[in-house]
């Protein structure tokens, strides 16, 4: 079998012909068309949380096995695997936990490595859904280090992370990753620029490798979501009030809710033809 490099190498000829090469002889070989997810192993990271227990759910509920991600609330997440391995229908399939904070490199490894371990594979379907915002708004306001901290947590970990996908998803010419981004890559936020920067940032890396990775199998998207409720990043809407997030602002007049978030991370899973997208979530607010 060739290395990821060696399979990485071969797309990226059939997208860059050389100038000497006729059309016809070029016409780059497409994979066959599969959208079933039933069966797949997805990973989610941040599954204690409101976002990714819903992903988790949904794409359970669609027929995956899963690899969950925690970092310091395992309780939710102990609570979220016995609900789902309760529900009928879960015979065969798995569903392993792993603490991992996605701030360290070696965590992440370790993570790879476990899933291996456990699930004899890696991961069919990622999503990068940890994330962390501490809410300043003001540049004066920011240190360096939340700047550091930030921008690690949110971007530096969806690079590696991708990476570390990658091998399996190419061997098996079939992938989805899906980023948890957020209206504040556009500018508009609660938070401030070092949270709206680390999120942008996952935006470009989402597209670029949409864009150099085509024909891989592999599709590549962010889902932006804005004021999603009943998550541990905003309690309720009353957490919104005098903030441009505040329900007044939102055009549909209510806050978002993490079902909805998955229904889109889900939706992407299934539609292979759709690729270095950014899915604005967020109830008309822009
Ligand atoms: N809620 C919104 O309105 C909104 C809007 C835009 C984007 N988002 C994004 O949505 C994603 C999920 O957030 P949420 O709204 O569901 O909030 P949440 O309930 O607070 O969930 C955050 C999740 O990220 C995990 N996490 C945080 N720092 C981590 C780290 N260093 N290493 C590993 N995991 C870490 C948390 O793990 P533990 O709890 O186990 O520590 C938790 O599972 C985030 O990327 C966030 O930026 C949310």
């Amino acid at each position: 079998m060739s290395s990821a490099k060696e399979r990485l190498q071969d797309i990226n000829s059939t997208i860059a012909p050389t100038p000497t090469e006729s059309a016809s002889s070029t016409a780059p070989m497409s994979v066959p068309i599969d959208n079933e997810i039933k069966g797949k192993l997805a990973l989610v990271t941040g599954a204690s949380g409101g976002i990714g227990a819903a992903c988790a759910r949904d794409l359970w509920a669609n027929g995956a096995s899963l690899a969950l991600t925690y970092n310091t609330n395992k309780e939710p997440l102990d609570q979220l695997v016995s609900e789902l391995e309760q529900q009928s229908g879960s015979e065969g399939r798995r569903i392993s936990k792993h603490k991992c904070d996605v701030g360290y490199e070696a965590e992440l490894n370790k993570l790879y490595a476990e899933l291996t371990q456990q699930h004899g594979q890696g991961a069919d379907i990622l999503v990068v859904n940890a994330g962390y915002g501490k809410r300043v708004s003001s540049i004066l306001d920011i240190s360096i280090e939340e700047w550091d901290y930030t921008v690690n947590v949110n971007l530096r970990s969806s690079f590696v992370l991708t990476k570390l996908a990658m091998p399996h998803m190419l061997a098996k010419e079939w992938g989805r990753v899906v980023y948890i981004s957020s209206i504040a890559a556009g500018g508009t936020s609660i938070n401030g620029c070092h949270y709206s920067a680390s999120k942008a940032g996952v935006q470009g890396l989402s597209k670029n490798l949409a864009a150099k990775m085509g024909k891989s199998g592999i599709t590549f998207n962010d889902v932006a979501p804005a004021m999603i409720t009943e998550t541990g990043m905003i309690k309720d809407e009353e957490a919104l009030k005098g903030t441009p997030g505040d329900v007044k602002n939102i055009p549909v007049g209510r806050s978002g809710r993490p079902q909805e978030c998955a229904n889109a991370v889900t939706m992407l899973c299934r539609t292979g033809y759709m690729t270095g997208q950014s899915l604005l979530l967020s109830g008309g607010l822009k």
